[in-house]
């Protein structure tokens, strides 16, 4: 699995104003990496992950995922299959229980139940959550708990590419390292690519490449103090 970015521009148009955000990003991600984006805050991170998770397209340049062009693909497919997000916010559906969350988008794609169900235990157990709390409601866990469940939600996408906007961002230090663990654990056994935006530097100094975005455009950090 490869996901490209070639050239990628991008700006919010409004009646009013237009924003250009991305000037030119050229990027790779493989399998089996745990990437991280940094950057100011307003640089851009949050824009380039909507336009990996096919959220939006670039008004020129292109995202290919294994060369096949966003642009031409079946976006709602897509989403739905090949890629997955986990928020800083979880955005966990409060009325459905932790194991109905992770079912959820499994069901959308029109698995059958049963089948569903099968999977969704199988990745809770992959995330470490314990079978009680498998038939609680979301608003009973902890943040690092919840946090989990957005995961285990995440995975089974078609080409392992797991999108994590500030993921530990509303948790302290101990659940960052764990939801930082599980993820790298993830790359390394099951051979997932990881894209995490981060603030974090204790989640930086565990990543295996990271880019910094930097007028309007992503540079690898080891080059980016040259020159
Ligand atoms: N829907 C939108 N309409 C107009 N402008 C937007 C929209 N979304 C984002 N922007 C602007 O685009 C720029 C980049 O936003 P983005 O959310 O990608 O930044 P970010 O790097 O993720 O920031 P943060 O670290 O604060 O999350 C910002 O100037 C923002 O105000
Ligand atoms: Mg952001």
């Amino acid at each position: 699995m490869k996901l490209e970015l070639q050239n990628v521009h991008f700006s919010y148009r409004t009646r009013y104003q237009t924003t250009e955000v991305l000037k030119g990003v050229d990027c790779v991600f493989s399998e089996g990496q745990v990437y991280g984006i940094i950057g100011k805050s307003g640089s851009g991170k949050s824009t380039v992950l909507s336009l990996m998770a096919g959220l939006m397209l670039p008004q020129t340049g292109s995202v290919l995922l294994d060369g096949a062009d966003t642009r031409k693909l079946n976006l709602e497919t897509y989403r739905r299959e090949k890629v997955a997000v986990v928020y800083q916010s979880f955005r966990l559906l409060p009325l459905l229980t932790v194991e109905e969350n992770v079912m959820y988008p499994m069901e959308l794609r029109g698995m059958k139940r049963k089948q569903a169900q099968r999977l969704a235990r199988d990745y809770l157990r992959q995330v470490d959550l314990p079978e009680q709390t498998w038939r609680r409601f979301p608003a009973t866990l902890s943040g690092g708990e919840q946090q989990r469940v957005g995961i285990a939600r995440a995975l089974g996408t078609e080409s392992r590419l797991l999108l994590a906007d500030e993921p530990t961002g509303n948790l302290d230090f101990e659940n960052s390292a764990q939801i930082i663990g599980i993820l790298k654990r993830l790359a390394r056994e099951q051979g997932y690519c990881v894209v995490i935006v981060t603030h974090d530097v204790d989640v930086m100094d565990e990543l295996d490449v990271i880019y910094r975005m930097r007028d309007g455009r992503l540079v690898d950090q080891r080059e980016a103090h040259v020159v």
